[in-house]
């Protein structure tokens, strides 16, 4: 079924709860629908696919089409020796599915519990927490490609997944793909990953062979509440920065700057060595800048992770992120020479 809504407002469907509008909204529940829907999209008409909005600023007005898959379908095959596949539709609640999974025995997505969000957003985004990303189990990606007017099935390989990142987000393909499914490789043997920092904490000498899925999901739930607000309770977009990868300098910058900040000799900094560098938390380099707890009109720096802006009154305005963001990037940039980037989509124009 196809519903059509004009100039609705966005507020309950972006998690940072903010008033935006948009022209058209076209929300669709099967696959079949897609077809229908793509031939009215002119060639040069704008519209982006809104999942969970989960990840979305819109920084004004969106002048154009909104495109909101209300796909709920779920499948499950069986493939021996234990391997399961699932067919979720993108417009399935990510975590609905992982307390499916979880509670039926399913490992691979548990350590992705909480991450607020539909399926369809999660394989564009390659959500990721506690050591694991959504392209780590992925198998292919269904979607309607606009430019052959087909439904193709991308093989995880294909997607050009990297960190919160993934082809679809090129700029090129952002007009070409409606993601109608995500499938999913689970498996019912058992592999916990519980070696990320402060979930090894949490399970502390606890043998890895006794765990279920749903034990894993219920402490990741416990330990991301401790840190993240609650997106019903509160607006924000999770991490709104993505962690720096910087080069040996710079990391070395950032230790003395670190000294010179604290009055220490040696500061410990947190890291990651990653291919391409080493990974820096941007929380810890926000932290260091003495910003939590900053506030812009409606908006502040979360204190416990101030990876995370929220819209603290409920009334926080686009401008007001906006310029916490830039007052955050520029903060940053000035005491230890690193340039952060928005994980965050900004959807409109400021
Ligand atoms: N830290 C501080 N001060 C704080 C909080 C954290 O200095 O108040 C430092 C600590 O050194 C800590 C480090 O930041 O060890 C890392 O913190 P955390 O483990 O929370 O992870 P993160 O790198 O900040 C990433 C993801 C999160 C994901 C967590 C857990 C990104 C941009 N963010 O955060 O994802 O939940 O790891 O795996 O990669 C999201 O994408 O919305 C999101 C929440």
């Amino acid at each position: 079924m196809i519903t059509r809504l004009n100039d609705i407002n966005l507020r309950p469907y972006n998690t940072f709860r903010i008033d935006a509008k948009c022209s058209q909204f076209i929300e669709y529940t099967s696959v079949d629908d897609i077809p229908a829907i793509a031939s009215t999209l002119g060639p040069d008409m704008d519209f982006i696919n809104l999942g969970g909005g989960s990840n979305m600023l819109f920084v004004s007005d969106y002048n154009g089409v909104v495109l909101h898959s209300k796909i709920l379908d779920i499948e499950m095959e069986h493939l021996g020796n234990g391997a399961v596949r699932i067919k979720a539709g993108s417009g399935v609640s990510m975590d609905e599915l992982i307390e499916r999974c979880a509670t039926s025995g399913l490992w691979g997505l548990e350590n992705l519990s909480g991450i607020p969000g539909n399926v369809g957003a999660s394989a564009v985004q390659n959500v990721g927490a506690y050591g694991v990303e959504a392209c780590d189990v992925i198998h292919t990606v269904e979607c309607f490609d606009l430019q052959t007017n087909r439904f193709v099935k991308i093989p995880v390989g294909e997607c050009g997944y990297g960190y919160r990142n993934s082809m679809f987000k090129n700029s090129e393909n952002k007009r070409r793909f409606i993601i109608s499914a995500v499938e999913f490789d689970l498996s019912t043997i058992p592999t916990p990953k519980i070696g990320y920092g402060s979930l090894a904490e949490e399970f502390g000498n606890c043998s890895d062979g006794n765990l279920t899925p749903l034990q894993i999901r219920d402490v990741i739930i416990k330990v991301r509440n401790k840190k993240l607000p609650e997106v019903d309770e509160i607006g924000s977009a999770g991490s709104f920065f993505k962690n720096p990868v910087v080069d040996k300098s710079i990391f070395e910058h950032i230790r003395e700057q670190a000294c010179r900040i604290t009055g220490q000799n040696d500061v410990i900094v947190p890291h990651y060595d990653v291919s391409d560098g080493i990974k820096i938390p941007a929380a810890w380099l926000i932290d260091r800048c003495g910003l939590k707890g900053t506030v812009c009109g409606g908006a502040a720096v979360w204190d416990n992770q101030p990876l995370v802006i929220v819209n603290k009154t409920g009334n926080a305005s686009a401008k007001d992120i906006v310029e916490l963001e830039n007052k955050i990037i520029e903060t940053v940039e000035a005491t230890f020479g690193v340039t952060l980037h928005p994980e965050v989509e900004h959807i409109g124009i400021i």
